[in-house]
């Protein structure tokens, strides 16, 4: 079906920053719409999110050249073209922007087009979007529900005020949504109780996760072992733990710089103490343990992770680029990769980067940006790919739990 309107408004995210909203109408008069979220501890390699930069108006956060764009140069170039041909579509439009890193048009400009034209598809085609995104982009795998990734404690630059961590997160066991959401509800509504108990903040963070003021990471891990035992869960059979430290946050000059603790320590430390936290707590997943360009570090302890059998998980490392991806395989820098489509910009370049790593066996996540929106559709990239692991924060907040519901509309068959 052809492309006959592209247009795209301003929108506000889940933390009343300006992002794109893009409408795409087909010629039988269907409309279909996508929004684009934005990180905060956004990695230096991703790909440009274009910004205003007009101090008057949101404090320069504006996209209202974002969206000229998709609505003069990207919309004339679309107008007419069969909304089958994503992968044309996804072209069309990297080459119009011509740059490495989608500088030119901005990658929340062209990734608002590639998800609305994704939607605009699948209705074409009579399918629901994770059947359309598994037919066309994954066909060696099998559709599934991921494990949930929630991130209960926030820290970092999603709370800014505790933490050197930025999240504290566990993983369901199960991958059947009404059950795994269930577990995580559980848990989060009963650290909540023993937070206030202990007299403790329960005021939540970006991503929806607590963030009280803890003395050490330490103590995070075991409010949530303890929660989740009144909860009636067990540590490494119902869920297992994990972290994304966000390492890139707290490096400075070859060292990481660990304020809460008042410490600055080597790379060799970091891994040590990473080591024994793991092993303390039974860590089973590490995301950007060290800074993004500090591959040594993620070579080393990805090859201790070959005989401790643990995740070390790329996220602002890899920023969902291929070429990236390609040189950390090559390297044994990780096995695991966090997929955030704005990181790349197109939602062609994110699929590729989900095959990729799956043939060389890494562990995928399909993940949300700490600012969200209430577009629903990584959980049907995460159930149509066959994702590992959803990453999409706490049980609260409804640009968190949009994500959540829609696997359990896909479980229930709507
Ligand atoms: P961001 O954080 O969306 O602020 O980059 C999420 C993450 O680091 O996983
Ligand atoms: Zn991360």
């Amino acid at each position: 079906m052809r492309i006959s309107s592209v247009r795209a408004i301003q929108i506000l995210d889940s933390r009343g920053k300006p992002t794109l909203r893009t409408f795409i109408t087909l010629e039988d008069g269907s409309i279909h719409q996508a929004s684009v979220p934005s990180g905060a501890s956004t990695g230096k390699h991703e790909a440009l999110e274009l910004r205003d930069g007009d101090a008057l108006t949101f404090a320069g956060q504006g996209v209202t050249k974002a969206i000229n764009y998709v609505n003069t140069v990207i919309k004339q170039i679309l107008i007419d073209k069969d909304v089958d041909d994503l992968k044309g579509i996804d072209r069309m439009m990297i080459d119009l922007d011509g740059t490495d890193n989608k500088s030119k048009l901005g990658a929340n400009a062209i990734l608002s087009v590639s998800m609305a034209a994704a939607r605009a598809a699948a209705y074409a085609s009579n399918r629901p979007l994770w059947r359309f995104l598994h037919d066309y982009y994954f066909q060696k795998m099998t559709p599934g529900f991921p494990r949930l990734m929630v991130n209960l404690i926030n820290g970092g630059k999603h709370a800014n005020w505790n933490f050197d961590l930025q999240e504290f997160i566990i993983i369901t066991t199960s991958t059947e949504p009404s059950f795994s959401t269930r577990v995580a509800a559980e848990i989060f509504t009963q650290l909540g109780q023993t937070l206030k108990k202990q007299g403790f903040a329960t005021l939540v963070g970006d991503e929806g996760g607590y963030s009280p003021a803890f003395s050490s990471n330490e103590q995070a891990y075991e409010a949530i072992i303890d929660a989740a035992k009144a909860a009636g869960y067990e540590n490494t059979k119902d869920y297992e733990l994990a972290m994304d430290a966000a390492a890139s946050e707290f490096y400075e000059n070859g060292e990481y710089v660990l304020k809460r603790d008042n410490r600055k320590v080597s790379p060799q430390d970091l891994i040590k103490y990473y080591s024994e936290l793991g092993q303390k707590y039974h860590i089973q997943s590490f995301e950007d343990p060290f800074e993004q360009d500090d591959w040594a570090s993620f070579t080393q302890f990805t090859q201790m992770a070959k005989q401790f059998h643990f995740q070390v998980v790329g996220d602002d490392f890899t920023v969902t680029n291929p070429e990236r991806l390609e040189k950390a395989i090559k390297e044994q820098a990780a096995n695991a990769i966090i997929i955030k489509p704005n990181q790349i910009g197109t939602i062609s370049e994110s699929a590729q980067a989900i095959n990729m790593a799956k043939d060389a066996g890494w562990k995928i996540a399909v993940s949300h940006r700490s600012g969200e929106t209430e577009d629903s559709f990584i959980a049907d990239l995460a159930y149509g790919s066959g994702a590992d692991f959803i990453k999409t924060g706490s049980m609260s907040r409804s640009e968190r739990l949009a994500k959540y519901n829609r696997l359990l509309e896909i479980e229930a068959g709507m």
